[in-house]
């Protein structure tokens, strides 16, 4: 069992693939962290991986977790296998960086809280948008009423990823291993920001279907929602709406507005005073834009999250994204996909 906390963190990464080059990446920018190691089910992979990083190939998860430098699990694994590889970290007692979706069922969400809880570990769950300034300035607003009202907290995400996305990959698109597409893949994002937002909602309808990809989970779907504190809203999720349009998070209330593209503040109106429109911009803001392309992640919201963990079990902050919020996000996936 570990105890002290080392002067650097040390980092191992399960799963050599695509979003695991942006955790070491992001690690690589932490003065307190270190990149310990890396496993994947494909030992090549892992090995290739470790060249680009400059760091060990474990053989196999067992070999990660048996090793006492590690203090820290980024898992970075198809996401129907989380809930299982991240048990198995919590019960090594370390802690965990576990990328989204947290788990495929409320049941696996909560049996994760609660098994880190006994063992003292913290988990925290990769939602990297809520580190971006503008979000943290828009929920501000709303905790400070600023928009009075709430009427209307809706989410648009047309996003569009071409069949080779599918085609290329042995799990996404799958019920097993992805457990849901639009929402629960690439939704999650938005959805884990609105209720960070707005707050809980419940779904009054939801609605899944499987229209242009040939995919085994549903590449659109559109929901309505009553959030607790009064407003409606409508969340529309699309993987097959060509050519990709950024996805938009809008916040009515009876005293103002605002519009959120990607990580970006918009719009801004509040009391009749348009404090922003981008429209009127021309400075070229920093964007990430996953609208048509998933690689086109940077590293650094991911820092931040990273940051924030690192300082959590340190004892210094708190955890801002915990398994709470993980379990939350998939809850509404969940009831919007009952229908
Ligand atoms: N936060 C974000 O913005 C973001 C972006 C993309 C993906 N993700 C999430 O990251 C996860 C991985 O997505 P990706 O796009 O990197 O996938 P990927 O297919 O590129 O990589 C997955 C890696 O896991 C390995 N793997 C498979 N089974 C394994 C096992 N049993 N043990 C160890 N390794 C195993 C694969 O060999 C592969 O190298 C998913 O859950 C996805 O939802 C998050």
């Amino acid at each position: 069992m570990k105890t002290m906390i080392p002067e650097k963190l040390r980092f191992g990464i399960l799963g050599a693939g695509m979003i695991a080059n942006i955790h070491a990446q992001a690690i690589r920018t932490l003065p307190g962290a270190q990149l310990a190691g890396v496993a994947d089910a494909y030992p090549a992979a892992a090995e290739a991986f470790a060249g680009r990083y400059g760091i060990a190939a474990y053989p196999d998860y067992g070999a990660m977790l048996a090793d006492d430098a590690v203090d820290v699990i980024c898992i970075c694994t198809p996401s129907g296998l989380h809930a299982q590889q991240a048990l198995q970290a919590i019960r090594h007692r370390r802690h965990v960086v576990l990328e989204k979706p947290m788990a495929l069922t409320t049941e696996d969400a909560d049996r994760i809280a609660e098994e880190a809880r006994c063992a003292g570990v913290l988990v925290t769950v990769i939602s990297q948008l809520r580190f971006s300034e503008d979000v943290r300035t828009l929920k501000r607003l709303v905790e400070q009423n600023a928009f009075g009202r709430l009427i209307f907290c809706n989410l648009f995400m047309k996003y569009w990823r071409d069949p080779a996305y599918y085609a290329a990959s042995s799990w996404k698109g799958t019920f097993a291993l992805d457990g849901g597409g639009a929402l629960m893949n690439q939704g999650i994002h938005g959805i884990d920001l609105l209720l960070h937002i707005a707050g809980s909602a419940a779904v009054l309808k939801g609605c899944k279907r499987t229209l242009s990809h040939k995919i085994e989970v549903e590449d659109t779907a559109a929901a309505l929602l009553e959030f607790e504190n009064g407003a409606l809203g409508v969340i529309e999720a699309s993987t097959c709406t060509a050519p990709g349009f950024e996805r938009r998070i809008e916040i009515h209330g009876d005293r103002g507005c605002a519009v959120l593209v990607e990580d970006r503040l918009a719009e801004l109106t509040l009391d009749g005073e348009v404090l922003r429109d981008e429209s009127r911009r021309s400075d070229g803001q920093r964007c990430i834009n996953t609208a048509s392309d998933p690689g086109k992640l940077d590293c650094s919201l991911h820092a931040r999250q990273l940051q924030n963990m690192m300082n959590a079990i340190r004892g210094s902050e708190p955890l801002a994204v915990g398994c709470a919020d993980g379990r939350r996000a998939v809850e509404l996936i969940l009831n919007i996909c009952r229908e």
